[in-house]
């Protein structure tokens, strides 16, 4: 394969920014960012749930639809939904690399002693552990909603409301995704934070307003995502159209 010149001095270029704490901080900043981006089209997109069942056509399901046949004909079917995936991992292994690298140089530069906690926020003292907790939920999540394979619920593919009708009849998984979406709170709220003082965005001036903003953010992704498993155990969400869905669906009781 040709390699010119140019390549070869971008390619040394952007492996010496990675290797300088700097480059790391930025490439966190900038994954971070496109994690929240997919976040809150995540949140915004599971809102198609609160239209209900439908008559055996649920909103929800023709949106789950749509990611998989957009970008059609001229695409092939799941085309961008993988692009999105393929992009999300590939955000998702620089974020937690970058942080971990970063952590054990500043460890080393402190002789092996573990940071200070003493005057930091709680969203700040305790990102590493809400980052931890995320990454274990979304392993779980995936297993449970996208390949189906937690099947403690009846779960159907293509069936996305009834799938989260089944799974937040059950208390545990209500509170266990409540908590989850409790850490992403206070995981984002300091992220978008760190993100902004990294990319020099903050000044004395408006960091009040940048702290109350990343605050915003993490309230508005935390009331969205915690509305659906919530409506769906108080019953306000009622259950799926089981007689006129294409689906074989199987409702359980709670
Ligand atoms: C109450 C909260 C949530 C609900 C009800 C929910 C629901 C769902 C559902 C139904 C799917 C499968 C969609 C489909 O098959 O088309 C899914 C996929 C996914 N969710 Fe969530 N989700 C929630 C929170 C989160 C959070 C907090 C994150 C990340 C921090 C997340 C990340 C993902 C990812 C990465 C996928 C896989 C997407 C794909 O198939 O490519 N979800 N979610």
């Amino acid at each position: 394969m040709l390699v010119t010149d140019g390549t070869r001095a971008r390619r040394s270029g952007l492996r010496e920014l990675w290797d300088s704490s700097i480059g790391k901080k930025i490439a966190v900043a900038v994954s971070g960012g496109i994690l929240v981006g997919y976040v809150v089209l995540h949140m915004l997109g599971n809102l198609n749930s609160l239209y209900g069942p439908g008559n055996g056509d649920a909103r929800v399901d023709d949106y789950a639809h749509w990611l998989r046949t957009f970008g059609e004909p001229l695409l092939p079917y799941g085309f961008v939904l993988w692009a999105v995936r393929v992009l999300l991992l590939a955000a998702l292994v620089v974020h937690v690399t970058g942080i971990v690298q970063l952590r054990a140089r500043s460890r080393a530069a402190r002789g092996g002693h573990p940071a200070r906690r003493i005057g930091r926020s709680f969203s700040a003292a305790t990102t590493i552990v809400t980052g931890s907790l995320l990454l274990a939920f979304i392993v779980f999540h995936i297993l449970q909603f996208t390949t189906l394979t937690i099947d403690v619920t009846p779960l159907h593919e293509g069936a996305v409301y009834a799938n989260l009708y089944n799974a937040f009849q059950k208390w545990y998984f209500v509170l266990l995704y409540v908590l989850a979406v409790g850490s992403l709170g206070f995981h984002l709220r300091h992220g978008v934070w760190s993100a902004v003082q990294t990319l020099g965005f903050d000044s004395p001036e408006k960091n009040q307003a940048i702290r109350r903003t990343a605050g915003a953010l993490a309230v508005f992704v935390v009331v969205g995502f915690v509305l659906v498993p919530v409506l769906f155990w108080t019953g306000a969400l009622s259950a799926p159209d089981v007689a006129n869905t294409q689906a074989s669906i199987t409702v359980v009781a709670r």
